[in-house]
């Protein structure tokens, strides 16, 4: 087993990463303090594993809540059904909320948790390789509004996060490569050794090889709490970990959010802002090629759906009323080295429509 932990003052917290973590009753009771606990989770998932879990909770008063699986039920009146729960069971001050799920269970529970009776224990068990790199570390806790997503939330730090590698063997082949996305993220913003490594180990990878999975949880586990701990609140640095994530939101939001999964969306995005760095010249064409190269290998989008440049420009918060230098974007400089820049209007365009006329600066194959 694999630790990492989130340096966060008295609110710090381990990450355990390891393969058949939910065998290990002794870590889960543990992660438990008091003598209640809530698990959240979706029908899907305790289909596989919450027996499993439940196993371990034998001498604590525990109840299951679930949710419809969905994102579009990380949402307030599911919100709203959850602390009914907890009240119905007279759940005190002293529970704690385990999520047991993928990002929209954690994200729903952590909100709950950090709500209920002004805040209650939260664990989280995230079961999707998303979850597992992303989702479950850093305390951004929400749901979704009409008017947006994860709108209404709160920053809400678990005690601790188990990550099973096991489970990530029943997950859909297309959930899981979507996960890659935000790992080849940790890479290009942070770690040129990590990328290189995951350039060298993708076909382990892709065949959830143990030992290389591992690696890959736990290292973009620990850039993660890195990034974390040195801006909780996301009024800096944080910020980086949206690389690629303008473009892919406004990809998602214009395909109503029907099209692609969120880390597709934010693999398209990589390459758009790695194709929007070499037209602005802070980034190499080599460099650029590079990450759509291992985009590719991890059988993940590249190419943006057809849209118009206008109406991605205004989905991203760029358009003719906003005038330059408005939009913040996350520029690749290096593979390993990224910067927030306010958005040249011009490469920008001329990335979007390299976009819409089918072709990149990036195509072909790279010198180096
Ligand atoms: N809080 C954050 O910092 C943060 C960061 C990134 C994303 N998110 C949020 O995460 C959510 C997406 O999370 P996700 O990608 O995990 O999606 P998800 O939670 O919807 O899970 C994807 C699907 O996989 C199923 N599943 C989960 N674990 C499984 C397993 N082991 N085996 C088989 N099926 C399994 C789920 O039931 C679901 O159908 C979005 O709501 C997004 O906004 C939050």
């Amino acid at each position: 087993m694999r630790q990492v932990r989130v340096e966060l003052g008295e609110r710090s917290y381990p990450i355990h990463i390891g393969s058949g973590l939910l065998s290990d009753a002794a870590l889960l009771r543990a992660s438990v303090s008091g003598s209640q606990a809530l698990v959240l989770t979706n029908p899907t998932v305790a289909d596989l594993y919450l027996e499993r879990v439940l196993s371990a909770f034998t001498d604590v008063d525990v109840d299951v809540h679930m949710m419809p699986d969905g994102e579009s039920h990380k949402s307030l009146e599911e919100y709203g059904r959850a602390l009914d729960f907890l009240l119905s069971k007279r759940h005190n001050r002293t529970t704690t909320v385990v999520a047991l799920g993928g990002g929209v269970v954690g994200d729903l529970a952590g909100f709950v948790a950090a709500t209920y009776q002004r805040g209650v224990g939260f664990v989280q068990i995230p079961t999707t390789l998303l979850a597992q790199v992303d989702s479950s570390v850093g305390g951004k806790t929400a749901v979704n509004h009409s008017a947006g997503k994860n709108m209404i939330g709160a920053f809400y730090q678990p005690s601790c996060v188990i990550a099973d590698l096991a489970v990530l063997a029943s997950l859909p082949a297309r959930e899981f490569r979507a996960g890659l996305a935000e790992v080849i993220k940790y890479g290009v913003i942070f770690d040129a050794g990590f990328f290189a490594w995951l350039e060298e180990s993708a076909d382990k990878i892709l065949a959830l090889d143990e030992a290389a999975l591992a690696h890959a949880v736990a290292r973009s586990a620990e850039i993660k709490a890195e990034v974390v701990a040195s801006d909780e609140r996301e009024s800096g640095i944080r910020a980086i970990l949206n690389y690629g994530h303008t473009f892919g939101h406004a990809i998602e939001k214009l395909t109503q959010y029907g099209t692609y999964l969120h880390g597709e969306a934010v693999a398209i995005g990589m390459v758009q802002a790695a194709i929007y760095g070499c037209l602005a010249e802070t980034l190499s064409i080599d460099d650029g090629r590079r990450i759509r190269r291992l985009v590719e290998r991890f059988e993940l989008p590249c190419e943006p759906p057809q849209l118009s440049v206008e109406s991605v420009l205004e989905a991203m918060g760029m358009d003719k009323k906003v005038s330059d230098g408005k939009l913040r974007l996350i520029v690749p400089v290096a593979i390993g080295r990224v910067e927030i820049r306010d958005a040249d209007s011009k490469p920008l365009r001329q990335a979007l429509e390299y976009s819409v006329a089918g072709a990149s600066p990036l195509d072909g194959s790279s010198d180096g």
